[in-house]
């Protein structure tokens, strides 16, 4: 059965983004490459894409980080399971992100990363939800912006559903 979608960021609006941010994050980082992980399972479609645009070496490791307890409401705690015992002593590591709203997550990850000695640790989402964040977690780098919508499509799920869709959807418009 077709369902109708409300495109906000069309998959060529997406592409655009994608490559502007791998030109940045490229400027930024050394030849000796970057580690980056993968918040899953969100990130896994952004980041496929993200690594392949840009220049810098990459080592990839997969983290699923959940704290939505159903496929809207935040939940208190953020479990954590995957490539744990990933050594990031003295690298340049890039934890990657569909989508930052508090910022939480990546203000957890970033913190457990650099207890393990990276030389440095830089954030990158997609997309930045801007209305319920504090300024001091703000992403490293971030392309598109929205307000407090739910969306979904291009890795996000609305409750499981359209990781799969090439464009990103706005859910009750
Ligand atoms: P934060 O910890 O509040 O920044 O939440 C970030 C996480 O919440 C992301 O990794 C997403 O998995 C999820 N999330 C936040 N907003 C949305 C949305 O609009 N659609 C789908 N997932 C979302
Ligand atoms: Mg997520």
């Amino acid at each position: 059965m077709a369902t109708e979608h409300t495109v906000l960021f069309s998959a060529d609006v997406i592409a655009e983004n994608v490559a502007e941010l791998a030109a940045r994050i490229d400027r930024d980082h050394s030849d000796d490459g970057v580690v980056v992980i993968v918040v899953m399972k969100g990130a896994a479609i952004f980041a496929s894409d993200l690594v392949r645009a840009m220049a810098t070496e990459t080592e990839l490791a997969y983290l699923t980080a959940s704290s939505y307890v159903d496929g809207f409401t935040p939940g208190e705690t953020l479990s954590l399971s995957g490539d744990l015992d990933l050594d990031v002593g003295d690298r340049d590591v890039l934890i990657v992100d569909d989508i930052i709203d508090t910022g939480r997550t990546l203000a957890e990850l970033s913190t457990m990363v650099a207890a393990h000695g990276p030389r440095r640790v830089a954030t990158v989402a997609l997309v930045s939800k801007t209305s319920r964040r504090s300024p001091d977690a703000e992403p490293d780098y971030h392309g598109l912006e929205i307000s407090d919508e739910f969306i979904y499509g291009y890795g996000l799920d609305w409750d499981e559903r359209y990781r799969d869709l090439p464009f990103i959807a706005l859910a009750n418009p």
